[in-house]
């Protein structure tokens, strides 16, 4: 089994992921919604950048992701193109984008595909949404499915706890894996899902499986940036691991700025002209 090469500057494709899955390379995957982020992480070697529908939460405030728009996304999805040269970049199409109409989820797709110039969207559901993924397919536009925790349908579970743990519930995110493969998507993100059953599908399918809180038995993890580097810090689930406190950082680094502006101390003769 190889580790991740990050002196590998070749443009991260779909087919490139497969490759990964099938000699073991694990493949890493953050959210990115704006350029000076995105060219931070690109240049630190991430496989995936995921301008995910989070920044609903991290970047606007809201409580759930619902409220975000496709001209949002299409915003964040474009700032954060103009940033990368490696990774892979998935857009997550946003809710009421795509669910119940699948002529205007291939439209939501195609906007996203022209407007941002990315690599392929991400949408969440299984066989309730597969008319929508056959056509977006259709177009040639690679799909990225999710499931288990799917954010978008909050409202329906009423909670963010650990899914598929009943066996009815693990089936059917077992079956929805099959039918996404079948269908033609290139990988799958499995949230917060117990990680015998995710290790399980990843043993199933021959595309990626990407988990977060999905344990370590997938092909690949994803983290929220703002929750990994601390920046959100109000958010500690179990599988998050947080690799900085840039939070305290930012304050701190702040704080000093006050205090230098206040005393008079900045700017000093050097900074000035
Ligand atoms: O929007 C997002 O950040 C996501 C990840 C949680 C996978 O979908």
């Amino acid at each position: 089994m190889s580790v991740a090469k990050t002196d590998d500057n070749r443009k991260v494709t779909t087919r490139r992921l497969m490759e990964m899955k099938q000699r073991g390379e694990k493949i890493s995957m953050l959210t990115a919604y704006d350029f000076s982020m995105a060219k931070l992480i690109d240049h630190a070697g991430i496989d995936v950048i995921l301008v995910g529908d989070s920044a609903s939460n991290v970047m606007a405030g809201n409580i759930t992701t619902l409220p975000i728009t496709l001209d949002q996304m299409i915003y964040h999805g474009k700032s954060v193109m103009k940033a990368v040269n490696r990774a892979l970049v998935v857009v997550d199409l946003p809710f009421g984008s795509y669910q119940g109409n699948s002529k205007e989820a291939l439209a939501s797709a195609i906007r996203v595909m022209k407007e941002t110039h990315a690599d392929c969207v991400k949408i969440e559901g299984g066989a309730e949404i597969k008319e929508s993924v056959e056509r977006i397919l259709s177009a040639g536009i690679p799909i990225m499915g999710h499931l288990g925790l799917t954010p978008q349908s909050i409202n329906k579970f009423g909670t963010y706890t650990v899914r598929a743990r009943e066996e009815k519930e693990a089936e059917k995110l077992q079956e929805d894996a099959r039918l996404l493969e079948e269908l033609g998507c290139f990988g799958i993100v499995l949230e917060k899902i117990p990680a015998i059953l995710a290790a399980k599908v990843a043993k199933e399918r021959a595309i990626p499986i990407i988990g977060i809180g999905a344990g370590g038995g997938v092909d690949g993890q994803v983290l929220v940036m703002h929750d990994m580097l601390g920046i959100n810090q109000e958010f500690s689930p179990r599988f998050l691991r947080r690799y900085a406190n840039l939070g305290e950082v930012i304050t701190g680094a702040v704080q000093n700025y006050v205090k230098d502006v206040k005393t008079g101390d900045f700017p000093n003769e050097a900074e000035q002209y």
